[in-house]
């Protein structure tokens, strides 16, 4: 068996790992390796192969066995070979003569147009307007960070993160968000997904309780690791926290309840609060949107009523990029060691340039700026769907729009389903409420939209909004 890199620069333009192992001999070897190397990608079309000798000397095997591998690809239609320009990977999936065989390659069927270009108004939650994304401040952060960089910021990090973004980050979040963070209490991560993952193996034992309306993508992260989730009612004073029982971890989002909308009354923070210390218990505070409000007073974060019972959790996804994959857990200190274990040696998901690259965004007010702009113009976009439904739908009530990137608009009974039928044949990619609904929920909540209105650019959004009106039902 032989396993090596095929060192050819500047014969085939890249390095490439080719595993000769298997049954039938090193030309059967080559040929397999050769083919999945194509139909995994990792050989793009029209990449020039190395010559027989080269690659037979990288490999360690007789020329004649690279010739004879070359030559059978190239009859299956995996390669071409033409006098002058060498062997290379065929541009197109070529069909073999005489039909294909077994593990020749499958041609791709073309997407749809519609899909291949997404929806043509895409009013769903859950992305900011990337077209807003502040390229230039984060390209001066990123060249200050690498210029400032110390040698030691290119070797094996620390899991808990690089300390500046650490710091960055206590003083930001202490600054707006009321919480009570140390450096040593911050451990990085790549997101609120990760940091569930993170937190799974010692801090989710147990049964979890989560809002009876939440995202559907983080009930099945945590289904997959076997953490059963047990739903919390809802009512406009947020998650029913009175109804906590057995479980000894609870999943909130306090600042904006997700999708719905509200805030966590003061009674009910108060209460879980109570409910954890009386419990031994913790609380996950997923505060995904929180610099996004409006209208009423800022809620500061739930962990700052109580640092050693609650886990706050916060991301970039929403205020700067979801692309960026970079986010934050402040710990209660006696799950520190125990996320670091769970995290490992090597920082596996955020690049430390990155976070010194978000250090400096922070440190410098970018981040501030930026955040500041983007909240007036979703204010700004807010206030024209709720005008744009008060003239063209107003019959249609618009709740939780108080603060975040998404509202919801209330519909008549059994019009959800063909609402979000009639939009998407208009074009307008939304979700309704029911897809939110965790499947054990005792309650329902009335039919409705989630609307993200900070998802198109900005020239984009008058279309959308008219489109979405002109697929509301009729009053
Ligand atoms: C409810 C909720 N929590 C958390 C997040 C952030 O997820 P992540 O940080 O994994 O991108 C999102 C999406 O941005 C969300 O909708």
């Amino acid at each position: 068996m032989t396993d090596s890199w095929v060192n050819s620069a500047e014969r085939i333009g890249a390095d490439l790992h080719l595993e000769l192992s298997g049954p039938g001999g090193r030309r059967a070897a080559l040929t397999r390796a050769l083919r999945e190397a194509v139909r995994s990608g990792r050989l793009a079309p029209d990449t020039r192969l190395p010559p027989y000798r080269s690659l037979a000397a990288d490999l360690g095997v007789a020329r004649n066995t690279v010739a004879d591998a070359y030559a059978e690809l190239v009859a299956e239609g995996w390669l071409t070979a033409r006098q002058g320009s060498g062997t290379r990977v065929a541009a197109g999936v070529t069909p073999p003569p005489g039909g294909r065989r077994r593990d020749a390659p499958v041609p791709v069927p073309e997407k749809p147009a519609s899909r291949a270009r997404g929806p043509r108004h895409d009013l769903r939650q859950g992305t900011p307007d990337v077209s807003s994304f502040p390229r230039a401040a984060w390209l001066a952060s990123y060249r200050r960070a690498l210029q400032q960089a110390s040698n030691e910021a290119f070797g094996p990090g620390d899991p808990a993160g690089r300390i500046e973004l650490r710091e960055a980050l206590a003083e930001y979040l202490a600054r707006a968000r009321g919480v009570r963070a140390e450096p040593g209490r911050i451990v990085i991560c790549s997101g609120f997904a990760h940091a569930l993952r993170l937190l799974l193996p010692q801090v989710l034992r147990g049964p979890l309780a989560v809002e009876s309306y939440g995202l559907g993508f983080h009930r099945e992260l945590l289904a997959a690791a076997s953490v059963r989730t047990v739903p919390l009612p809802l009512d406009e004073d947020g998650a029913q926290v009175c109804g906590l029982g057995r479980e000894r971890a609870v999943l909130l989002t306090p600042a904006h309840q997700f999708p719905t909308g509200g805030p966590l009354h003061a009674e009910r923070r108060a209460a879980v609060i109570d409910w954890a210390r009386a419990r031994d218990g913790v609380i996950l505070e997923d505060d995904y949107d929180g610099e996004f409000r409006y209208d009423r007073r800022p809620v500061g974060a739930l962990q700052g009523l109580d640092a050693e019972r609650v886990v706050h959790i916060g991301s970039v996804s929403k205020s700067l990029s979801p692309a960026l994959r970079l986010g934050w857990m402040v710990l209660p200190e006696r799950y520190v060691d125990a996320v670091l274990d769970v995290k490992g040696e090597r920082e596996a998901w955020a690049s430390a340039l990155e976070q010194l690259a978000l250090a400096d965004f922070i440190d410098s007010g970018s981040y501030d700026r930026h955040v500041r702009r983007m909240r007036q113009r979703y204010r700004g976009r807010r206030d024209r769907l709720v005008a744009a439904l008060a003239e063209r739908a107003p019959h249609v009530a618009v709740t939780g729009i108080a603060a975040g990137l998404h509202a919801v608009l209330r519909l008549p009974p059994g019009t959800e389903g063909p609402t979000v039928r009639e939009a998407a044949r208009r074009g307008v990619a939304l979700d309704g409420l029911a897809g939110f609904r965790h499947p054990e929920a005792v309650t329902s909540a009335p039919d409705g939209l989630v609307v993200g209105y900070a998802t198109p650019a900005e020239h984009a959004y008058g279309a959308a909004l008219e489109a979405l009106c002109g697929a509301l039902p009729p009053g």
